[in-house]
């Protein structure tokens, strides 16, 4: 059974079709691409998966079960995380709080709990924290568990966003853009922090991504939508040389 299954996926905001018909699978630890020209509707894709939006119209199964219509923190409880385009960290909590919030903010961890600081509330925030903690060593990050986000630089806010989103054990993760501010040396190492993600996690992951370089060394599949509709899927080679996709991409340049 694949992980994701998106059937006819429709999404519209007022009077602009942003996303028409989309379908898609993606397999168990499968790594996966969605490209296409600024505005064509990638984002809204991730938006309706991750629960931020509710389509308009289709199906999104998640592990079976649908969850059209569930909310971002009950998609998170069912093992799928997303890092943003634009990244979303709390600026002024340390990194590791940025992880522990994690788990109550989208996992939903007793807060009645917290309010009495019983028992089983201490030995579970002290289960949280050394979990986190051993998800920011692994990530090569636990020398800036007391820093705050917005003092580290860019390539290192989006190394925590990514421990973040992996703190919360998902089968699923979502990435918008991951190498969007990162110069060439940081994108090289992006690639390998991905490529490592999914065989250390043995999760399946699916990217947006503008820099070519990143989608055809680690996707096995892509797909590419323009004003919403998928106009090519397959192997990053079938997708180099689409003319569709070469057509779509210049028509954007020359925006
Ligand atoms: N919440 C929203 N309300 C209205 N329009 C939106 C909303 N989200 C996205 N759009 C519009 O949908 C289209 C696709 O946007 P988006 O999915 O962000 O594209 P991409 O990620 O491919 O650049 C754009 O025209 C955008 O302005
Ligand atoms: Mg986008």
């Amino acid at each position: 059974m694949p992980i994701l299954e998106i059937n006819d996926l429709s999404q519209r905001f007022g009077g602009l079709q942003a996303l028409t018909d989309f379908n898609m699978t993606v397999g168990q630890r499968e790594m996966v691409g969605l490209i296409g020209p600024n505005g064509a509707g990638k984002t809204t894709v991730f938006n309706l998966v991750s629960g931020f939006y509710t389509p308009t119209r289709g199906e999104i199964r998640f592990e079976g079960r649908n969850t059209s219509r569930l909310k971002p923190h009950q998609v998170t409880a069912l093992g799928l995380a997303r890092t943003f385009q634009n990244i979303r960290l709390w600026n002024d909590m340390s990194v590791l709080d940025n992880l522990r919030i994690a788990q109550y903010h989208w996992l939903g961890y007793g807060l009645a709990d917290a309010v009495w600081r019983t028992r089983r509330y201490r030995e579970r925030e002290q289960r949280i924290e050394v979990k986190c903690r051993e998800i920011l060593e692994m990530m090569d990050l636990g020398e800036y568990a007391g820093e705050l986000p917005k003092n580290l630089p860019y390539g290192l806010q989006r190394r925590v966003e990514l421990a973040r989103a992996l703190s919360t054990n998902p089968r699923l993760l979502l990435l918008d853009e991951p190498a969007a501010g990162l110069n060439s040396a940081d994108v090289d190492g992006l690639i390998r922090l991905i490529r490592w993600v999914n065989l250390e996690f043995k999760i399946a992951i699916w990217m947006i991504e503008h820099q070519m370089k990143v989608v055809m060394s680690l996707c096995q599949r892509l797909v590419v939508i323009d004003f919403g509709r998928t106009i090519a899927s397959g192997t990053p080679q079938d997708i180099q040389n689409h003319p569709q996709v070469i057509k779509a991409y210049l028509g954007d340049v020359a925006l």
